[in-house]
């Protein structure tokens, strides 16, 4: 079975039992500025399990696109992947225990013919001090499941890390865990939920691959949650009943929701019989390209790591750049630049001849495009992106390897070592992240990095590039006369419209504003087309009439951080911040980290004209400056 027939085969499965197949969210999540990403199919559907009665009914069925940029160290395994698609079904306050586990069942064994032999599953063991009971439910559904295929079940209590996860299999075939694997919320376990948030115990099923012997190293005794790769999770059903309140307890949420993830990989490499996800065609025709331009083999062990993370890499780059993210220095862009950068110096290792990345974008969109066709629209944009990048990218890198070499020979701090200075240098000059730089200097048998003096460097210079802003700043601010009050209004407005319009990795790079004008720098490629700008325009205009009210609040930084209020990139803030929505914080058109002043209402602005870009142009690579007015 290809990638694309266990696609269709999963989604009219779910069609046969009712449910109604919903796209994919973007990767940009579109309501939610918590996130970077859209992380799980769950997210973009958090006020549908809330109560919210969703367009398409009570029984959804998708295919999400998610990435997980925590993983980014661990792609180069059998199974950690940046960007996956999830297999997700929703019960919404619909079906639950009884319909979902031996759907799961079916799906799996008599549909996509996995083994029932091979298959295992976790419970929630309960936890007194939540007062959320062991899911004794779960188990018996398990347990007659298994039992029509003839197979016997006992079922083991692991409970907590302490209480032994290391007593193993214990010839067990339903295993009962804590809330630390056994619990699912966007936020991870029970503690780390925030009020308001969803959640509940889950049921998740592992795939056993017997020709992996466990290897000690990571624990004792093998178990279904080891991390040696015996048993591999392809599906988790999470019984979303509960909510954090207030006080810190759980109570039930008005429905009963089931939420299903499955990473489509996985589930497509166990069908095969392979334990490594790169099998998967969605995968592995990149990694066959990569093969014919290495002339190496991906079966060979010196080079399977680096193969992967190319092909994870990139193909997570193709569908960021095609949900309008581009490689830049902060927030989504700066995760596509290390996606690229990273995979560039892999191709590298693998001896690909360079000027070869954009070449990897073909049988990435071969896979993809009857399931997401826009890719097909955009292949020849998103790889001129990633054709740019790796340019840039190597630019760089020539004159910071000669620096880093040199510095090295000089020894500042001795031969073959690298001081803070020199390392501060490579990051400012150069863009080399710090793991770019004790990689490369590992490479060179370099050993000693001053790591800890080039952090504080970093902290020192932020600081001080903030004061330098917040000077400015001020300067730009002298006058506060009402049309300056109101410029400055009209700068948040614009740099929100200007977000909508070119991209969320647009961000605030300066910024001047006297009484007859404003003047905004910002982070940009390109040069504005008429219809952007008239578009820009145009919103802060309707933003203007909407006369929406402006409001200032003051909170903890990380509350600040959580909202995404715009800041400056670098900058250092103290402990409590003053934040400025234009509308109220849960429904805000922009939310900035500022000082005032500003109008109360949107509509003041109206008095002093409609608002017109007079200008705009690059003042640096990457940077572009526009200067408005509000006119008659
Ligand atoms: N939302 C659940 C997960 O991501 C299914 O594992």
């Amino acid at each position: 079975m290809t990638a694309g027939d266990i696609r269709h085969k999963y989604l009219e499965f779910f069609k046969s039992k009712g449910h109604t197949v919903i796209p994919s969210a973007p990767l940009v999540p579109q309501n939610d500025p918590t996130t970077l990403f859209t992380s799980s199919g769950m997210q973009p559907l958090v006020p549908y399990l809330l109560g919210q009665p969703h367009p398409a009914g009570k029984r959804l069925v998708d295919l999400q696109k998610s990435v997980r940029t925590g993983d980014i160290e661990e792609v180069g395994d059998n199974r950690h992947l940046t960007f996956f698609e999830m297999f997700g079904n929703w019960s919404l306050g619909d079906y639950f225990k009884q319909e979902q586990l031996p759907w799961v069942f079916e799906l799996l064994t008599d549909v996509l013919g996995l083994d029932p032999q091979r298959v295992y599953v976790t419970v929630f063991a309960g936890d007194e001090s939540l007062g959320i009971p062991k899911d004794d439910e779960s188990v018996e559904i398990w347990k007659s499941l298994f039992a029509k295929k003839g197979i016997e079940t006992k079922d083991v209590m692991l409970g907590s890390e302490e209480a032994g996860y290391e007593d193993g299999m214990q010839g067990g075939r339903i295993f009962y865990y804590d809330a630390k694997k056994n619990w699912w919320s966007r936020s991870g376990t029970p503690d780390k939920m925030p009020a308001g948030e969803p959640g509940g115990p889950d049921s998740e099923v592992f795939y056993e691959f017997p020709h992996i012997q466990h290897d000690p190293k990571f624990g004792k005794q093998c178990h279904p949650n080891c991390d040696c790769g015996r048993y591999i999770e392809i599906g988790n059903s999470v019984f979303m009943e509960y909510i954090k309140q207030e006080d810190g307890s759980f109570g039930k949420l008005k429905q009963r929701n089931v939420d299903f993830g499955g990473g489509f990989e996985r589930l497509v490499a166990a069908t095969m019989d392979s334990d490594d996800a790169y099998m998967a065609d969605s995968l592995h025709d990149v990694i066959k390209k990569l093969e014919r331009l290495s002339g190496k083999h991906y079966t060979d062990p010196q080079y399977q790591k680096a193969f992967r993370i190319v092909a994870d890499h990139i193909r997570a780059a193709v569908f960021l750049i095609a949900d309008g993210v581009r490689p830049g220095n902060v927030e989504r862009g700066y995760v596509v630049r290390r996606l690229v950068r990273r995979a560039v110096r892999f191709c590298d290792q693998l001896r690909v001849p360079a000027g070869e990345i954009g070449n990897l974008v073909e049988p990435i969109v071969a896979q993809y495009k009857d399931a997401y066709p826009a890719l097909e629209e955009m292949k020849g944009n998103i790889r001129l992106e990633l054709v740019q990048e790796e340019e840039r990218f190597r630019k760089t890198l020539e004159r910071g390897m000669k620096e880093l070499a040199r510095f090295a020979l000089a020894g500042q701090a001795g031969e073959g070592a690298i001081t803070a200075q020199d390392a501060f240098q490579l990051f400012t000059t150069y863009g080399f992240p710090l793991e770019l730089i004790i990689e490369e200097a590992g490479m060179r048998g370099i050993k000693q990095i001053d790591i800890e003096g080039f952090k504080e460097l970093l902290k020192k210079h932020s600081e001080l590039s903030r004061a330098g802003s917040e000077q400015k700043f001020k300067g730009g601010l002298a006058d506060t006369s009402e049309q300056t009050t109101r410029l400055h209004t009209a700068h948040h407005l614009l740099l929100k419209a200007l977000q909508l319009v070119l991209g969320p990795e647009v961000h605030q790079r300066g910024s001047n504003i006297t009484q007859e004008r404003l003047r905004i720098d910002f982070s940009y490629g390109q040069k504005m087309t008429d219809e952007q700008k008239k578009e820009v325009e145009r919103i802060v205009n309707e933003k203007i009439n909407e006369d929406i009210p402006v409001m200032r609040t003051e909170m903890a930084l990380d509350e600040a951080e959580k909202l995404h209020a715009e800041h400056e990139f670098g900058a250092k803030y103290p402990e409590r911040v003053s934040v400025y929505s234009v509308g109220p914080l849960d429904s805000a058109f922009s939310i900035e980290f500022c000082g005032g002043p500003h109008v109360q209402r949107t509509g003041e602005l109206g008095q002093s004209g409609v608002f017109k870009i007079q200008k705009e142009e690059a003042v640096a690579q990457g940077v572009r400056r526009i200067k408005a007015v509000l006119t008659k």
